[in-house]
């Protein structure tokens, strides 16, 4: 059989923190596979720190982003640059990470140029269309353009199965997040933000960056995190601060004061795992995070009010609390004086696989491309 001709697409950290691992396998299986790696840098300094961890090399980078890039600018860019390269490289499949922008308008080009799109992490659903927004409704255009769906869990085949995709295209693999966090946690891990948090300290990590979030509901969190230190001395939190202006802005003029509140760079994917498996607890609205903490061990007050990851709810780990002010620190207040709360919360359950996600990938679009053969 020829080797088959995989594009990757992605652009943002989440998605090539997902992604790497599938490039990887790809460079373990030359003899089957060329891999043509696009990213769409939607991030720039964010996307870098994981291509360097990582240690991917793109073949094509679009350099898309600039402050204060709308939806439309991300999609109209994505989908030229898109047209481009497909037409020049002519992959036999391409492959999208997720729910960004960068994932829809390089599923919309692949449809456009009639090319096998395969989606990775196909399947999560809120059926709320602002929630979370635009992602939401990212995911399901996406499947609507997709061939092959690669679905994390059960759960997520049944909510592709439900809008009728058909059910030999739809594939378990597991997550790809779970097969990156595989040799990230270290028990020697150094860095310096551990320094500034003195022994027997409870450390919460916290991120946050939602569109929907942005504004009057960010600063209440904030402002809520911050009244509750003022009560529980032994408290600290550790943000790294997504580079989005909005949330730099929110987060520096509620935090730059409170010297029991770290704010630092975005890290890098293994201090972050790293970070996570040292916390007492995380507060987020990221997805890709309540992927993680299962495995970890890791209580999370989710900073939303819907989740596409039910399955976290479902094990324990993940309680979803919403922005609102009095529910925030009331839910905070309780996981840090609640022993029994804080022990239920704390099982290390990982619901999203076994961290061989990308070789079910490979292996199922080997299977497709000798069936169409
Ligand atoms: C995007 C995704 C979101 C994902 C998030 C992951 C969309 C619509 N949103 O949201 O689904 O959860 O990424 O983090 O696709 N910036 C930098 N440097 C960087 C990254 C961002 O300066 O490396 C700043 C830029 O000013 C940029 C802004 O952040 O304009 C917002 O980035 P953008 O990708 O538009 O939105 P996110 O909120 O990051
Ligand atoms: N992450 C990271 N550095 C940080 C914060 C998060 O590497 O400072 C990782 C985290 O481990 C997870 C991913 O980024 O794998 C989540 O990305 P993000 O929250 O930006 O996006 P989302 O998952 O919400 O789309």
């Amino acid at each position: 059989m020829n080797k088959i001709k995989v594009m990757t697409v992605f652009g943002t950290r989440p998605e090539a923190i997902k992604m790497a691992p599938l490039i990887k396998e790809m460079e373990r299986r030359t003899d089957n596979f060329t891999s043509i790696t696009v990213v769409t840098a939607q991030h720039r300094e964010m996307l870098d720190q994981v291509l360097h961890s990582f240690n991917v090399q793109p073949d094509y980078d679009f350099n898309i982003m600039h402050q204060g890039q709308t939806l439309n600018d991300i999609t109209t860019e994505v989908l030229q640059k898109m047209t481009s390269v497909i037409q020049a490289t002519q992959p036999d499949i391409i492959l999208v990470h997720g729910d960004t922008t960068t994932t829809l308008a390089a599923s919309l080009a692949a449809f456009y140029q009639r090319k096998t799109l395969g989606h990775v992490e196909a399947g999560l659903r809120t059926w709320n269309k602002y929630s979370p927004y635009p992602e939401e409704m990212n995911r399901q255009m996406t499947d609507n353009l997709s061939d092959l769906y690669f679905a994390p869990t059960e759960q997520s085949r049944q909510n592709l199965l439900l809008e009728n995709h058909p059910a030999k295209q739809i594939f378990i693999t597991g997550n790809t997040a779970i097969d990156a966090l595989k040799d990230t946690v270290k028990s020697n891990f150094q860095h310096e933000v551990l320094d500034q948090v003195p022994a027997g300290q409870r450390m919460i990590l916290v991120t946050m960056h939602r569109r929907e979030n942005q504004g009057k509901r960010m600063y209440q969190v904030f402002q809520a995190m911050k009244d509750v230190l003022l009560v529980r001395p032994d408290v600290e939190i550790v943000y790294p601060v997504h580079l989005s202006p909005a949330v730099q802005k929110a987060a520096h003029e509620v935090f730059d004061d409170c010297a029991r509140v770290h704010l630092i760079e975005p890290l890098d994917v293994i201090d972050f795992h790293n970070l996570s498996a040292r916390s007492y607890f995380i507060m987020t609205d990221s997805g890709g995070v309540q992927e993680e903490a299962p495995s970890l061990g890791k209580p999370v007050l989710v900073l939303r009010d819907t989740t596409e990851r039910p399955e976290g709810v479902a094990a324990g780990t993940l309680k979803l609390v919403g922005t609102d002010y009095d529910r925030v620190k009331n839910e905070m207040l309780n996981l840090l004086d609640d022993p029994t709360e804080y022990q239920q919360m704390s099982q290390a359950s990982n619901p999203y696989g076994d961290g061989h996600a990308s070789q079910r990938i490979l292996d199922a679009i080997t299977e497709f491309f000798k069936e169409k053969k």
